[in-house]
């Protein structure tokens, strides 16, 4: 089954002067109709310079061998929060955080290290029965024959029980990290989540609170296996000013729980859409290895990084200046036809499912892309041993952002 294409969207992306091409209106992907516009990008114009949008004028790199190329550039192509960091959205100058995702070299490669424990086999090999035994009770839990937020239910609540584990955060507190997460990614609207930036600093700093209290019982004792004593104790980040800290916890939040979560919600979705693939599945539960990096490819949870450019540099025919914004779009490259065979197709057994670019490529490449992966299978294996389906029984409702491409509501119903 093709992606979905709006007709109507089908006609604008190929009719809009192509210097008045803009892809970063958040509305595209909340209504899921992105994908002809990026396809028109990628076919005349993937270095492609938009003059005009919410978020200023910025570069799109829309082809998967641009993508990597431009990652592998982080000398010219910065991640400094104080140029604007990763996000195509600038933050007031005076209120930007720094966090290691938004550093770039020597700084970002020590402090890296520090959080890079949490990720090493053994310790994964630990995390994988912890996560079985949640994913089952959540699981377990579920109504039958009753229509339920899957969102809700189990994307949220797998990846925040995870993430608590991961910073040994009092589980009876979890939600509070996905209300920390969901505030950090909001767009400021009026009556949104998050109304403006002064708001959005009143809950960072309530979080970093609970995180000092966290970190005050963790840095004299001995060296635990969570990432706030991995903080405390490394030398790159033991004398973090409370702004770093900051941004580093916003960093650890959303990274570890919209991305999951949405890849989560995504799977089912998926299958739903594509009855052949989820019948092969039922008929082969091994493929649920091959079916997970898939899912992420499909979904690709974070739709952007964004760089910003500290010389002028010739890239893909065009000039790119000092000070320009440059997006990565990695919702683009993971449909790219000549990079990926039948990219707009969900296939849950391709030969080669890792060849994607969701989880970034490079030196910022995802820190939890393993740990990710395995939270999906086990809970997918485990969906396989006790439902039959998982039926979707209305439309989903989607994230209004240009980075965070996620799904907020997802009603099913379980038949039991
Ligand atoms: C970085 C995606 C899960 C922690 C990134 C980047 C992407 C990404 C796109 C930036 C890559 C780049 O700039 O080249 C995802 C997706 C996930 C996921 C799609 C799930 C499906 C996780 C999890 C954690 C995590 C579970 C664990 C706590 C991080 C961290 C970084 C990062 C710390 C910064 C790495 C750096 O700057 O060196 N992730 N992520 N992510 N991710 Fe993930």
């Amino acid at each position: 089954m093709n992606a979905p294409v709006n007709l109507n969207h089908a006609e604008i992306a190929a009719t809009t002067p192509l210097d008045k091409l803009d892809v970063s209106d958040p509305a595209l992907f909340r209504d899921d109709v992105w994908h002809p516009y990026f396809a028109r990008l990628r076919r005349e114009a993937p270095v492609h310079y938009c003059r005009e949008s919410m978020f200023g004028p910025y570069w799109s790199i829309t082809t998967y061998k641009d993508i990597v190329q431009a990652e592998l550039l982080h000398k010219v192509f910065s991640s400094e929060s104080s140029l604007g960091g990763i996000s195509i959205r600038d933050r007031p100058k005076d209120l930007r955080l720094p966090m290691f995702i938004a550093m770039d070299p020597p700084q970002h490669d020590e402090q890296r290290k520090a959080v890079q424990p949490i990720v090493a086999p053994g310790n994964l090999a630990k995390l994988e029965h912890l996560i079985r035994e949640r994913a089952c009770r959540i699981l377990d839990s579920l109504p039958r024959n009753e229509t339920f937020n899957w969102v809700d239910r189990v994307s949220i609540e797998l990846t925040v029980q995870m993430l608590a584990t991961l910073f040994d955060f009092p589980q009876e507190d979890r939600r509070k990290l996905s209300y920390w997460s969901d505030c950090a990614t909001a767009l400021p609207m009026p009556g949104g989540l998050i109304e403006n930036e002064q708001q959005r600093e009143a809950v960072f700093a309530e979080m970093l609170q609970y995180f000092l209290g966290l970190w005050n019982a963790r840095v004299n004792a001995e060296p635990g296996n969570d990432l706030i004593s991995m903080l405390a104790h490394a030398p790159a980040t033991r004398h973090m000013s409370p702004r770093e800290f900051m941004g580093n916890l916003v960093l650890l939040i959303v990274g570890g729980n919209d991305t999951t979560r949405n890849s989560i919600s995504g799977g089912v979705l998926f299958l739903n859409q594509n009855p052949e693939e989820y019948a092969k599945l039922r008929a082969d539960p091994a493929l649920v290895e091959s079916m997970v990096p898939e899912i992420i490819r499909y979904q690709t949870p974070i739709a952007h990084m964004r760089r910003t450019a500290i010389a002028d540099v010739e890239f893909g025919g065009q000039t790119i200046r000092e000070g320009d914004k440059v997006v990565m779009w990695y919702i683009s490259g993971n449909r790219d036809e000549t990079a990926i065979e039948e990219p707009d197709r969900f296939i849950i057994d391709r030969k080669r499912p890792r060849q994607h670019l969701s989880f970034g490529f490079g030196i910022h490449r995802c820190v939890g892309n393993r740990l990710a992966e395995m939270q999906l299978k086990i809970l997918w294996e485990e969906i396989l041993k006790r439902f039959e389906r998982i039926e979707m029984v209305g439309p989903e409702k989607r994230v209004y952002s240009t980075f965070i491409h996620g799904i907020t509501e997802l009603p099913v119903r379980i038949p039991g």
